[in-house]
């Protein structure tokens, strides 16, 4: 939820903030707005909106040029998304500005301490409020990072804050609690963002800002120290996503190239995880084999494709494991005061590592002695850093909205987390851990036959593209898949979309079936024992109209005369069926979203990165 950038040096700062800012516009797009330090003061252009309304307010007046520059992409929180509620904020004097992320849940008390003071506030944000505070502390202490330090320790919430003065030309200071900032180091310049992609470009030597620090940017490097002024280990790691991961790479959309990439973000997260032996060693864990041995509950918490993701992972963990799990939407997690120990695991799966409900869920349950494995796609991002152990997702950037590879390669980790559990506690042996492992090699292979026959998938979703409703049915496992095919839907296209359990369907949903109503039905293989009870769903929903769309496995006949449209999958072993069945789900939303004339990277009241409860 928003994107920040920073840059000292000796290149155009607004150049080099503009182009990060692009690459953040995933992370909120209802207005952007730059600060440029040059001749002595600060000047500014924020516009409601896209990026693309900033440049053009920037095509038609210039700001002048400068090296030291701040920018900012918003996803509205307190105030609408208006030109005056666009940051940056600057103080009535105009010479300090200031960007920011998150929530200050003091705002109102400070705002109303400073309209007594004489201040005049001229937007609804609580971010206006830190601005006209940096300057009354910089009048007194003429040292920004000083004045940002003095100011944090007054605010309450989660915040990531960046800010310059026109009385420091060559800085930039931020400073973060609970929402992410990452620090980049060149020659001769320094940068800092939300997220990496905003200056892999230039650097890839990176910081991670720990927990309520202050860092000042110069070009000649940077100083951290926390709020209360101590001096802050630095800790500097390599950022292995080149630039052009982050680039479109001649697709119409990032969601098109992220869906193409799933072949390799698979077997990339499969990289490097099974030894000379053929077992599993997940070194990067970090939590002992003992420690493992002791589990006694498994508690999956996670957000939106995630959260599905989890409720996959619990078929494999309690088939593999014997171990009980519960999968939890991290949002409701600690508000009903779960039962955890000493004895528990909590896996928390987040593609960005920021979302707050899923941090604040890693932080509850580390409260209670429990442990915290991070299964997460962001390196050095916050949820992994609060954990004990963390699995790496090796899916690469993921820009559009819509989380896909991240999806596929949530699911490799947790099926090896399962897997690993499973060989440590002896409840699978070697020779059964080493053919799932097999047939998980073999899935970079399925999903790309799969990627190879979705021209009439795209032909039926724009066959759609006029519907109001359309449902998603599935069991077992294939129940998640329904569950993440009416996600995607809903976020891209914007229409009523909803999964259920199939078994569910005549305890109610059945009444919504109509004439011509599109139902997908995610059928397990004809191997599961459910396979012709979904069948059975399958003519059940048609005798009443429904228009079925059956994804089915390759070779099962069974289906063929209950198929309004069949799409085949390959052939796989239960558990992994949703690494193939996810995937025609994905390109029918796309699809649909583009035929309806929806920004598909972009989807509205949206942001990549979740960072507010
Ligand atoms: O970064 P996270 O994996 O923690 O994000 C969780 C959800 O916000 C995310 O999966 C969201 O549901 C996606 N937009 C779905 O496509």
């Amino acid at each position: 939820m928003c994107g920040i950038v920073g840059y000292v040096g000796s290149q155009s700062a607004l150049e080099v903030v503009m182009s990060g800012l692009k690459r953040l516009e995933y992370r909120g797009y209802d207005s952007a707005g730059v600060a440029v330090l040059a001749d002595g003061g600060l000047a500014t252009a924020k516009r409601a909106g896209k990026l693309v309304n900033l440049e053009k307010t920037l095509g038609r007046r210039p700001l002048p040029t400068g090296n030291t520059a701040i920018g900012h992409t918003r996803w509205a929180t307190h105030g609408g998304p208006t030109d005056a509620n666009a940051h940056p904020h600057l103080d009535n004097a105009g010479r300090v500005a200031v960007v920011h992320n998150g929530i200050i849940e003091n705002f109102a008390a400070l705002r109303a301490e400073l309209a007594d003071r004489g201040h005049h506030l001229a937007s609804e944000t609580d971010t206006e409020v830190v601005a006209h505070l940096l300057a009354e502390e910089f009048s007194s202490c003429a040292d920004l990072a000083e004045a940002m330090r003095l100011v944090c320790r007054r605010l309450e919430g989660a915040f990531t804050l960046v800010a310059v003065h026109a009385d420091e030309p060559d800085l930039v200071v931020g400073a973060r609690r609970s929402s992410p900032l990452v620090v980049g180091v060149g020659e001769g310049e320094s940068f800092l963002a939300s997220d990496v992609a905003a200056f892999i470009a230039h650097t890839r030597a990176a910081i991670e800002l720990g927990q309520d620090q202050v860092v000042e940017l110069r070009r000649d490097g940077v100083t951290v120290t926390g709020f209360d002024g101590m001096p802050a280990e630095v800790r500097t790691y390599h950022v292995d996503w080149d630039a052009s991961a982050a680039e479109k790479g001649g697709y119409d959309y990032f969601m098109l190239k992220e869906i193409a990439e799933q072949p390799k973000a698979v077997a990339d997260t499969l990289l490097g995880r099974i030894d000379a032996t053929g077992s599993l060693s997940l070194d990067e864990v970090r939590i002992t084999d003992s420690e493992l041995s002791e589990v006694d509950k498994v508690v999956i918490v996670a957000c939106g494709t995630a959260f599905h993701a989890g409720m996959i992972a619990k078929y494999a963990i309690e088939h593999w494991t014997r171990i009980p799990c519960e999968v939890e939407l991290a949002s409701e997690f600690r508000y009903r005061d779960p039962i955890l120990g000493e004895r528990s695991l909590v896996i928390a799966i987040s593609q960005s590592g920021e979302t707050m409900d899923t941090l604040m869920a890693v932080r509850h349950a580390r409260g209670q002695g429990s442990k915290v494995l991070a299964i997460c796609n962001t390196n050095g991002s916050t949820i992994p850093r609060e954990s004990d152990g963390v699995l790496y997702t090796h899916a690469g950037p993921e820009v559009a909205v819509a989380s896909t590879k991240a999806f596929l390669t949530q699911l490799v980790a947790c099926y090896l987390v399962a897997l690993y559990l499973g060989q440590v506690r002896g409840t699978k042996r070697a020779d059964e851990v080493q053919e799932v492992i097999r047939d998980l090699s073999r899935m970079p292979h399925e999903v790309d036959r799969v990627l190879e026959t979705m021209e009439p998938v795209r032909e039926l979703a724009r066959s759609l593209a006029y519907q109001d409703t359309v449902l998603f049915l599935g069991r077992h496992v294939g129940y998640p898949v329904a569950l993440e095919g009416a996600l995607k839907l809903k976020e891209l296209a914007y229409m009523h979309a909803e999964g259920f359990a199939a078994g569910e369907l005549k305890h109610g949903p059945i009444a919504l079936i109509e004439d011509g109503l599109p139902v997908v039905v995610i059928v397990p293989s004809p191997r599961s024992p459910l396979h012709d009870k979904v069948v059975s769903n399958i003519q059940e929903i048609r005798a009443r109209g429904a228009c079925t769309i059956v994804i089915a496995e390759e070779g099962d006949e069974a289906v063929v005369p209950y198929a309004d449209r069949l799409v085949r999958v390959p052939a796989t072993p239960t558990l992994l069926q949703p690494l193939v069945a996810t995937v025609p789900l994905q390109v029918f939303a796309c699809e649909l979203a583009t035929a309806r004339g929806n920004e598909v990277d972009q989807p509205r009241n949206l942001a990549k990165s979740v960072t507010v409860e």
